[in-house]
């Protein structure tokens, strides 16, 4: 299969990074790196979760980021939403796009969202009417796509029906992600060729955690498969509080250095992404997690 000429790229940084690191930022910061994010090019940033506050802090005051954030024309801002009482939130704090979270693994779907699989679903059937009923995108998610902390392997087929449910109830996208990172290019392809079949590749994206370092060859692998949207955090933040050990996503800078040498186009700007990335991890006191950004910050110096 020939690769696509331009890839879509989701910012989950400002969520799925926040959202696992153990300092909380206010919400002045968390607006200031959606801005940034924004200002480097990247058009499509997931900017917070409407979950329990008890369950996720580092998500409370979602609505008053998402509020005060600088919209770009053209760039899209979602949030997550578990069930109608968060669509509702999302919606009174401005929200347009939003996203719901299923899981392919029974244990993992216990353990995030407290239900199981098929309850998660029914759980969705209202946020998508009234999504629907209010124009509103719905991104859909699949977690554990490649294996589970609790369940451990998990069946392509599992996936496949579970993504193919989400698109069924209106969802115009299903990210498959790799919660804990254990996948491998073979493990991916196959997964991507089973999934394809119930599913257009169109409406697939991937979202690779890099817990085994393995998530910039997992891209590659997709990207061969037809895969051309694809999640990343910036400096390849947080993890998943639900999945222990799990580590960031893949990080925003690594997946652009990638399709830029590719000759692929993202539309972001490397710099800026750059001076963002660099701007968080100083706030955060952590280290940077993209090898490109430390790669140029130790040039730069
Ligand atoms: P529950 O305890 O089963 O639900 O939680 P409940 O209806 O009994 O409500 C419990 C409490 O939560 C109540 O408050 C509700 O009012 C409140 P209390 O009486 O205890 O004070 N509540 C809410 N508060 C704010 N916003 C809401 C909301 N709904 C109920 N929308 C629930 C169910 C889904 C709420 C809970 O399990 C939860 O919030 N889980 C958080 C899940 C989460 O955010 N996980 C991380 C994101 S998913 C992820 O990272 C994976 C992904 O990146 C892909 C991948 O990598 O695989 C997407
Ligand atoms: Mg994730």
């Amino acid at each position: 299969m020939s690769l696509p000429e331009h890839v879509r790229l989701v910012e989950v940084g400002p969520r799925d990074g926040l959202q696992n690191e153990a300092q909380h930022l206010s919400v002045a910061q968390r607006i200031e790196l959606v801005d940034r994010l924004t200002a480097a090019g990247l058009g499509h940033i997931e900017v917070g979760s409407f979950v329990s506050p008890r369950w996720v802090p580092q998500m409370a005051d979602s609505a008053a980021v998402l509020a005060a954030i600088t919209r770009q024309p053209g760039v899209r801002y979602s949030v997550l939403t578990p069930n109608l009482r968060g669509l509702e939130d999302a919606i009174a704090a401005g929200a347009r796009e939003v996203a719901v979270f299923a899981s392919a693994s029974e244990g993992f779907s216990w353990r995030n969202i407290n239900c199981s699989i098929s309850e998660s679903l029914q759980r969705f059937v209202p946020v998508m009417e009234l999504a629907a009923a209010r124009g509103m995108a719905v991104r859909g998610y699949v977690s554990c796509v490649l294996g589970c902390p609790y369940d451990g392997t998990v069946a392509p087929e599992q996936v496949a029906t579970v993504s193919a449910e989400l698109l069924a109830m209106g969802c115009y996208e299903v990210s498959l992600g790799d919660t804990i990172g254990v996948g491998v290019p073979s493990a991916t392809r196959h997964l991507l060729e089973t999934v394809g079949q119930r599913v257009p590749r169109q409406q697939l994206a991937g979202h690779f955690h890099d817990t085994y370092g393995q998530a910039l060859t997992n891209i590659y692998a997709a990207l061969l498969e037809g895969v051309a949207v694809f999640d990343s955090s910036v400096a390849g933040l947080g993890g998943c509080p639900y999945a222990r050990g799990a580590s960031g996503n893949v990080a925003s800078e690594d997946v652009v250095y990638l399709l830029q040498g590719m000759g692929i186009r993202t539309g972001v700007e490397l710099t800026k992404l750059v001076e963002a990335s660099h701007w968080i991890c100083q706030l955060l006191r952590r280290d940077n997690g993209s090898r490109v950004a430390r790669a140029l910050l130790a040039r730069a110096d």
